[in-house]
């Protein structure tokens, strides 16, 4: 897609990735439409990019009912969703809160499915769109310490790797985005988890991974979108992995080539 004046609404844009995904999509000529619960950052970064900026808490189901409706009614259609939005839950499984886990759920793939949910349908009317959800590696593999948020993530790339089946032939891309340790305060979060961070520097150690920068990631989300790319997987070195555990998807892709996704009339 080019991405000349088109709307792009990045969920957790107050911060880390989010906020880097921002600057990387209006420099490529989009117009910005930012969403997260901290409203002063939003405001700033919204106003500096001559974006929008849609406080919400996306943990709240409530909040998340109709908020696509909401941004287009203010600002116009929304041509690309970039779903970032998400909280780690490093630590003990057995330590961790009821309310906890909830809040994970509903942050890194309840929100997700549901705003992908109502933006589709214009998207599909308008003969345009793009869905890009920001997965993980720990959706690859899961991490000591990670469990439930390696969950969240499995889901969230299956759901992508699944909507791309029912949209072959439409006007409408997604993008799963598979990537490892990005620095922002998320990571600084789980390294605080001593099992985690051992994984990880175990990971750096043998030159598997290494952190990436949060524009780097960005940019290559922006590239994905402009060339209608199903992944992105950084950093490059360990994209074997997810090529692997993708292999399924492949042989299912082949071997249901030529089934029509949808019957012709709804
Ligand atoms: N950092 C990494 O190593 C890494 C690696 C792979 C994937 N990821 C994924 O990349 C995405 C961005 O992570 P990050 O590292 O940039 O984290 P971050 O710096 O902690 O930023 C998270 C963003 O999500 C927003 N957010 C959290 N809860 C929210 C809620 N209930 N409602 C609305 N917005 C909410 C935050 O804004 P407010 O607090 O203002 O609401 C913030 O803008 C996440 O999905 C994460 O899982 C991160």
């Amino acid at each position: 897609m080019d991405l000349e004046g088109r709307r792009v609404l990045i969920t957790g844009a107050s911060r880390g990735i989010g906020a880097a995904l921002a600057e990387a999509f209006r420099a490529a000529g989009a117009v910005v439409a930012l969403a997260a619960r901290s409203e002063g950052p939003l405001l700033a970064l919204a106003t500096a990019l001559a974006g929008a900026a849609y406080p919400v808490d996306l943990c709240d189901p409530e909040a998340v009912a109709g908020f696509i409706g909401r941004v287009e009614a203010s600002g116009g259609p929304v041509d690309v969703l970039v779903n970032n939005a998400g909280i780690d839950s490093s630590g003990f499984y057995g330590d961790l809160a009821s309310d906890d886990l909830e809040r994970l759920f509903r942050t890194n793939l309840l929100a997700p499915a549901e705003l992908i949910r109502q933006v589709l349908p214009g998207m599909i009317d308008r003969g345009r769109g793009h869905v890009v959800n920001i997965s993980s590696m720990a959706g690859v593999a899961a991490f000591p310490g990670l469990a439930p948020y390696a969950a969240t993530k499995a889901a969230l790339t299956r759901l992508t790797t699944g909507l791309a089946l029912d949209l072959a032939g439409m006007p409408v891309g997604v993008t799963a985005v598979e990537v490892g340790p990005v620095t922002t305060d998320m990571l600084a979060n789980i390294d605080g988890y001593g099992p985690t961070a051992a994984s990880f520097q175990r990971m750096f150690n043998i030159r598997l991974l290494r952190r990436l920068s949060a524009p780097e990631v960005a940019q290559a989300v922006v590239s994905a979108v402009q060339k209608d790319r199903p992944f992105v997987r950084l950093p490059r070195r360990a994209a074997l992995f997810p090529a692997i555990a993708n292999l399924p998807q492949w042989t299912t892709r082949y071997l249901l080539a030529g089934v029509r996704p949808r019957p012709k009339e709804r």
